[in-house]
């Protein structure tokens, strides 16, 4: 292997900052530098400052940035990459005027998504989402979570966790597992909803403990879904087996989904489109981390997150893509960061640390990647040159990623 000068980058971004996590008024803190070099020793950065006070050793392999900015890759903490097929079908009922709970009601959503994921063999449902991975991969995700949860069976949700497990094993990005079986009742538990909470505490989860397939559970708090008490109880079942939280809370409605996951010691609630007062104060007073998921807000045509309330109360923002086929069929993360600013009033600086050291920290790789630290993964994005950082989420639906590092390669 061999030491890489990056140099001549025109803004380096989050470089030398502390690897916590960024709340509050500390989300608006990203620190730049400009005209600068980076040096990475195999799959590490080892090395950064500025170009004027640089000589490049003569043994290193030269990289030039050409102004570009460079930034750590983007940590994607919330998808449903595992899917046998998209849902554009549910897509046009929506523009017919049909609602979100009106397609669920009549056995689409989710449903529909488990009823093909049963019926699609383990190897196809593999090369989709490798797939669709090193698509992402290109448009510069460098870590990413991916959940269960349209298995909604014992072997479907098997199913699902191990392909998760065989991209975990054959991607060069870190892969997070979550256990989403508490996604929906199925069809066959539709009268018999402590059926389905047994099969998935004493079924489901030993068996996906000892194929040691999952890293997180998570639950859909949501009316319609399930309630804060089987939340609950699903969880705990998981803290059992090790599994910390991450809930689906509050996104159609005030669920109670918030002051749930923070008793449960969540490591973030995710969603968050529905928040009254009590949720964002309770938030903003624990260490959990609100996820916010600005394309699935658009794309079900809801209000966005409310973003500057929780920040300005002290909270703790990642955002994520929610890639999954019912309610964001993307999850380009520069989109992402675009919408954030354009829908929620973030700053670029806050989105971005929500999309980079803040997601890491919500799949608990903040002291490996998210930021431009020694040692870290070399796992990055180099972009077009840019005037200024803001301009990457200004120009929004502009593929401004000319090269992603992964483990010190180009990708
Ligand atoms: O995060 N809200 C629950 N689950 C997904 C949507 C799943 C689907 O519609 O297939 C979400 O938005
Ligand atoms: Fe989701």
């Amino acid at each position: 292997m061999s030491t890489i000068s990056l140099i001549n980058i025109g803004f380096l971004v989050n470089a030398g900052h502390d690897q916590e996590v960024r709340r509050g008024a500390a989300m608006a803190q990203l620190p730049v530098l400009e005209q600068a070099y980076l040096e990475i020793k195999d799959d590490r950065i080892v090395d950064w400052g500025l170009m004027k006070d640089y000589t490049i050793p003569e043994y290193h392999t030269v990289a030039d940035a050409a102004g570009g900015a460079v930034l750590p890759g983007w940590c994607d903490s919330h998808t449903h990459l595992v899917f046998a097929a998209s849902r554009e079908g549910e897509f046009i009922d929506k523009l017919k005027g049909l609602s979100y709970e009106a397609i669920a009601a009549k056995g689409g959503g989710i449903l529909n998504s488990a009823r093909k994921l049963n019926a699609t063999d383990e190897n196809t449902l593999y090369e989709l989402a490798k797939h669709r991975l090193e698509s992402l991969m290109q448009l510069g995700t460098t870590a990413i979570e991916i959940k269960s949860g349209y298995g909604l069976t014992l072997e479907g949700e098997l199913k699902m966790l191990r392909v998760i497990q065989r991209l975990k094993q054959s991607m060069p990005i870190p892969v997070k597992a979550t256990f989403l079986g508490a996604h929906a009742f199925p069809e066959a538990y539709k009268n018999n909803p402590g059926g389905y909470i047994r099969l998935i505490t004493e079924e489901m989860l030993p068996a996906i403990a000892a194929e040691n397939l999952a890293d997180y559970i998570d639950v859909f708090c949501e009316q319609g879904f399930f309630n804060t008490v089987q939340t609950a109880e699903v969880c705990n079942a998981g803290a059992k087996y090790g599994l910390k939280a991450k809930i689906h809370a509050n996104q159609l409605h005030v669920s109670g989904g918030v002051e749930t996951g923070v008793a449960l010691g969540a490591v973030s609630v995710d969603h968050l489109e529905s928040m009254d007062h009590q949720a964002i104060q309770t938030l903003a007073a624990s260490n959990t981390i609100g996820t916010l998921l600005p394309t699935a807000a658009f794309f079900l045509r809801m209000p966005f997150q409310p973003a500057r309330q929780l920040i300005d109360a002290g909270c703790a923002v990642a955002l994520a893509s929610d890639f999954n086929p019912g309610s964001s069929p993307s999850g380009n993360m520069n989109l992402v960061v675009s919408m954030a600013c354009i829908g929620m009033k973030m700053l670029p600086e806050e989105a971005i640390n929500a999309a980079t050291i803040n997601g890491a920290h919500a799949m608990g790789l903040g002291y490996e990647t998210g930021s431009i630290a020694r040692f870290n993964k070399a796992n990055l994005i180099l972009t077009q040159p840019v005037p200024s950082i803001a301009y990457l989420p200004y120009a929004f639906g502009t593929n401004l990623v000319k090269k992603v590092m992964v483990n010190g390669n180009w990708i």
